[in-house]
């Protein structure tokens, strides 16, 4: 499962030295109004959350996490935003009482790579397929009919060093494993490794991610022009 306990508390450093840019996000979030309640599946340390609620203070937001210790810095981050409630809970077995008009993962659970050209695919956390199926399941009886799928879209991944914003060095390694991938994280300080987490994520080929999100509900609504934040779904 994709436990990020290792990687918490430099979660942050290494997120907002450029790996992800939360205010694009929330630009994406924000063109998918209407909505009043909003949940997101794997939000970690709330950096999206946080970002949204400045911005739309009149939203409802839920934010669910497998990982505790990445619950614990939303926590912080969030007390000042009532309207935000967080939820320790596996998304396998999401177990929430509200119904949202919009949901969300950006590189949470679930997420779509799109390299160039080349077919999207469907990453996801969750490395066996029955619990997969699950998740999805326990997502779609939480969205209401005429409700929002988002999930976020990452370029391709490669291995790479790069420096993070105080000097020190953030790298990640892939290797091709019989249903999806393995990616190490690393964080080091000189010749000192500070943090080291492995994921395996399992991939789904579009035409039959698509057809696992259909099966739940999930129709896909295809976007035209650049690269998406988002692919977007509608729940019937
Ligand atoms: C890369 S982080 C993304 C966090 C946040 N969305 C962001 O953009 O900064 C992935 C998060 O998904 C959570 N996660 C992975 N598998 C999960 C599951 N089965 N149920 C709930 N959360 C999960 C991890 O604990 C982690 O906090």
């Amino acid at each position: 499962m994709g436990d990020y306990t290792n990687m918490s508390s430099y979660y942050d450093l290494i997120m907002t030295s450029g790996y992800y840019d939360y205010n694009k996000i929330v630009d994406a979030l924000i063109q998918h109004q209407p909505f009043s309640h909003v949940l997101e599946i794997g939000c970690g340390t709330g950096l999206i959350m946080e970002t949204l609620a400045q911005r739309q203070p009149q939203i409802a937001i839920t934010g669910v996490d497998l990982t505790q210790a990445m619950l614990g810095i939303a926590q912080q981050r969030l007390q000042t935003y009532p309207q935000v409630q967080l939820l320790h809970q596996n998304v396998t077995e999401l177990n929430l009482a509200t119904l949202y008009d919009l949901a969300f993962s950006y590189g949470g659970v679930w997420y779509f790579v799109i390299d160039g050209d080349k077919q999207p695919f469907l990453v996801s956390h969750i490395a066996q397929d029955a619990p997969n199926r699950q998740g999805l399941e326990r997502v779609a009886k939480h969205i209401k009919a005429g409700g929002q799928l988002l999930l976020g879209v990452q370029g391709p991944h490669h291995d790479y060093a790069r420096p993070v914003s105080n000097g020190m060095l953030y790298s990640q390694k892939i290797e091709l494993a019989e249903h999806g991938f393995t990616k190490h994280y690393y964080l080091s300080d000189g010749d000192k490794t500070l943090m080291a987490q492995t994921i395996e994520y399992r991939t789904y080929a579009f035409a039959d991610a698509l057809e696992m999100l259909q099966g739940f509900g999930f129709t896909y609504q295809p976007y035209s022009g650049d690269k998406p934040q988002f692919l977007s779904f509608t729940k019937s």
